[in-house]
């Protein structure tokens, strides 16, 4: 499987967001990664369905939503009607995972899980049947530009290991949060397959050439192909 590479838009220029966005996919861009924030269960505030919704209207690639809400039962509905794609809850919000997972896909959109760095992913593995993409934080939610934190690193593998056990090798195994070329390395090699990037891939004078090399690299160190 060819690992899939998404741009945050929560680096592009908040000035010109279609065109930032249009830029990630004409960069090659898999998809586009939505952050989400509340002020409540991160303290910053970002975007809302408004976004996912212009983000709709301009690209043809998927959208995947990451929802730091202390509540997102409450916005399924609204992020599924502005065209999310697949959207990721997270484990540490106050809402019934399980029953939230089902929503969303009974609304047709893909279902993902997302640990924090301190999480143990212990707490997500029973819901492995029932979505399609875990995200592991490789730094505290909240804010782009952070840098990475190697804790999550073994969680990654715990959660490669656990999806081959029930057969779901299939399983989107992404990573969030101070990826770079050497960062998204480290991941791959203990099985992640999805690579969200903000800073680094906004932020370079080539985007084109770093997301390939990014996809190309990070599938080469994948263990299932070795
Ligand atoms: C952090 C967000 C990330 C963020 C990553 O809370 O979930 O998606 O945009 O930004 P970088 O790649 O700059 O760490
Ligand atoms: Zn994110």
């Amino acid at each position: 499987m060819k690992s899939l590479i998404l741009p945050s838009l929560l680096a592009a220029d908040m000035g010109k967001l279609a065109d930032e966005a249009k830029r990630a996919e004409d960069a090659g861009a898999d998809a586009l990664h939505l952050d989400i924030m509340d002020g409540h269960f991160v303290p910053n505030i970002s975007m809302g369905p408004a976004v996912v919704a212009m983000a709709k209207k301009h690209l043809s690639i998927p959208l995947n939503v990451h929802l730091m809400l202390t509540r997102p039962d409450k916005y399924i509905n609204a992020f599924a009607d502005a065209g999310a794609d697949s959207i990721q809850i997270h484990i540490e919000s106050e809402c019934d995972a399980t029953e939230t997972i089902s929503k969303i896909r009974a609304l047709g959109v893909s279902p993902g899980i997302v640990i924090n760095p301190a999480t143990s992913a212990d707490t997500i593995i029973p819901l492995l049947p029932i979505v399609d993409e875990v995200l592991c934080m490789t730094v505290n939610p909240g804010y782009g530009g952070q840098s990475f934190m190697t804790g999550p690193l073994d969680s990654i593998q715990q959660i490669l290991e656990a999806a081959k056990n029930i057969n779901k090798e299939d399983l989107v195994i992404m990573i969030d949060g101070g990826i770079n070329a050497e960062t998204a390395l480290l991941c791959a090699e203990r099985g992640a397959n999805a690579f969200v990037a903000g800073t680094f891939l906004f932020g370079a004078s080539d985007m084109p050439s770093e997301i390939l090399n990014l996809r190309e690299s990070t599938t080469k160190a994948h263990p299932s192909f070795k």
